[in-house]
């Protein structure tokens, strides 16, 4: 990592924070995109899925920003495999946000959400084929998949040319997913953390809020803290200037023996 940024292994750069629009509807993307901007992120996380990349791209079209200097992510829809699938998708993707190449796409998981854990290794196959086109085309920067597991990932390394630079999964406090983790740096895959926060589940847990008090931070800046410490890049996701403004304020260090604690907290999951 240099400062402030992510190095994926072809050498391209990523902010080591970035905005999450999951759950921000098309109509509330402008004004919290605009937000994050405002505040100095430079970095947005969305996807074809999230029904918001109109707004997302207007917002980053209409802020006083150049296309270079955003890093600009989205995904291709967990229930589409398939190469000619994937190109079709891409070009919706491109073609809602405005833009004429993205800095990072994903698969957006290894099976459709209904058909959560089947086998569709040769549909993903044929994607990410379809994904290093468009790779060694020039039309995205950086490759790679999300909610994949150690396994999803190796029918990738064994079948495919370009190893993915990040795996975006569910990552907090008390869900580490320590084997996933250790199998993607020793790919040098970047893990990105989505729901740092636990979608809000772990704002109010007490142990959280004790150890925020001690270094004069909210539980929300710990939380996000967590995940750099971690090795991992957070993408806090909220609609409120303040918070928006507050998630990006993590200059601070987690002690190594608050941070075995935290390593040592149950999930809260409900
Ligand atoms: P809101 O969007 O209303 O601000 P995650 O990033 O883990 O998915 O968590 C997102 C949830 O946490 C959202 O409900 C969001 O609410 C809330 N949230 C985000 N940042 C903060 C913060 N700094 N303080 C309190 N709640 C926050």
């Amino acid at each position: 990592m240099t400062k402030g940024n992510f190095v994926f292994h072809n050498n391209v750069e990523i902010p080591n924070l970035g905005f999450g629009t999951w759950q921000i509807p098309n109509e509330e993307a402008y004004d919290a995109v605009t937000m994050a901007l405002k505040n100095g992120y430079t970095h947005i996380d969305t996807a074809l899925a999230y029904k918001n990349e109109e707004n997302v791209g207007k917002a980053i079209k209409d802020f006083d920003i150049s296309r270079e200097d955003v890093f600009i992510t989205s995904k291709l829809p967990a229930q589409t495999k398939g190469y000619d699938e994937t190109m079709d998708a891409f070009n919706e993707t491109i073609s809602n946000l405005g833009v004429d190449y993205l800095d990072l796409y994903l698969i957006h998981a290894p099976w459709p959400w209904d058909e959560k854990g089947k086998d569709y290794t040769e549909g993903n196959i044929q994607s990410w084929k379809a994904m290093e086109k468009l790779y060694n085309d020039g039309k995205i920067r950086a490759i790679g998949v999300s909610n994949f597991e150690i396994s999803d990932i190796q029918a990738l390394l064994d079948n495919c040319d370009i190893v993915p630079m990040a795996n975006q999964i569910p990552f907090y406090v008390g869900r580490d997913q320590e084997e996933l983790l250790t199998f993607c740096k020793q790919h040098e895959i970047v893990v990105e953390a989505y729901s740092p926060l636990a979608t809000g589940q772990l704002l109010d847990n007490q142990d959280v809020k004790d150890m925020a008090d001690k270094y004069s931070v909210t539980p929300a800046q710990l939380l996000i803290r967590y995940c750099l410490e971690r090795d991992t890049l957070p993408l806090p996701k909220s609609t409120h200037e303040e918070r928006i403004k507050q998630n990006k304020q993590v200059d601070f260090e987690i002690s190594q023996d608050d941070l075995k604690q935290l390593m040592d907290m149950e999930d809260v999951r409900k």
